[in-house]
């Protein structure tokens, strides 16, 4: 395949074959020289029509220690503000001679439409409520990191599923690896296609805490809610936030994952957020490796 645009039309030897290429290039960046060749002549640009911390900044080093020269785009500074359409901006973009587009858009399906009229690889960094194929990928590898395997284990998706496209890129990665998916959050925040994935629903986020190996916290998406729903932040951080307290009361240990950015207080506590059952910086440390070996192999170079 020429793009990366979601999970969803990947197969799991796709999946394997990104987590051993992002398992060598971990070891590249764990070394004093964390830079190799493998991109060398290719151009990305980073085209964001949505903010980003993690992703922008985790492509762009990705991109630089493949050797790929990096341009970048943020709609906000851009002439999109005088009314240019996202074809118009990409084709302007590609004959500067682009080899590679990463795109994040609000729209779902923006980069699925653009890979049908442009002949650079796209790989979406997040389109819309629809899928964030490569937060999705960094997490099953860090759950593999952290577990030995992610088939069999037992993922528990918490929080506002509605809005959430790391839900859905994890629900099909994670199911294409064989782990057991639950998805726990108010019965506003859960959409009711949910079940036809074939993944658990559980409303008692106590429920969802003893079933599980690793919880997946995401953040209530305000700036995605068409209406305001229930519950607000307060009701949300009483009846399923998350905190120490609430995980003493469980007989085991659980990993506690989140893709950012964390609304502390609100879903999880800094009392778990920074405590030893947290890999949430280490999920943004793999999401480097990831990057790294989706450019690599969408590129189809040969030597790493
Ligand atoms: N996880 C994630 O997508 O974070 P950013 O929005 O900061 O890129």
């Amino acid at each position: 395949t020429r793009h990366l645009l979601g999970i969803k039309d990947i197969t799991e030897e796709d999946i394997q074959l990104i987590f051993q290429t992002a398992d060598n290039f971990k070891d590249v960046l764990n070394r004093p020289i964390k830079k190799v060749p493998s991109l060398r002549d290719i151009t990305v640009a980073n085209v964001f029509f949505e903010n980003s911390t993690r992703t922008r900044l985790s492509f762009e080093l990705a991109e630089k220690r493949l050797s790929a020269d990096v341009v970048n785009f943020s709609s906000s500074s851009s002439s999109v503000k005088k009314g240019e359409t996202l074809l118009d901006t990409v084709n302007n973009i590609l004959a500067m001679k682009v080899d590679m587009v990463v795109m994040r858009h609000a729209s779902p399906g923006a980069p699925h439409f653009l890979s049908k009229h442009v002949k650079a690889n796209i790989i979406n960094a997040g389109d819309g409520t629809h899928e964030h194929p490569t937060q999705a990928l960094l997490d099953a590898f860090s759950i593999r990191e952290k577990l030995g395997d992610v088939a069999g284990k037992k993922v528990a998706i918490m929080g506002d599923i509605l809005h959430s496209r790391v839900a859905l890129s994890n629900i099909f990665c994670l199911k294409k690896l064989g782990a057991e998916v639950m998805v726990c959050g108010p019965i506003t925040l859960i959409p009711k296609f949910i079940g036809e994935l074939g993944v658990k629903v559980e409303y008692d986020v106590k429920k969802a805490l003893e079933w599980c190996d690793v919880a997946n916290v995401l953040r209530i998406q305000l700036e995605r809610q068409q209406i305001k729903y229930f519950p607000s932040l307060r009701e949300y951080s009483i009846y399923y936030g998350i905190n120490k307290q609430l995980l003493d009361t469980l007989n085991k240990e659980i990993v506690i994952m989140h893709p950012g950015p964390i609304n502390r207080g609100v879903e999880l506590n800094s009392d778990v957020a920074d405590s030893d059952h947290s890999i949430i910086l280490g999920q943004v440390e793999n999401g480097v490796a990831i990057r790294m070996a989706v450019l690599y192999l969408l590129a189809g170079v040969k030597e790493v």
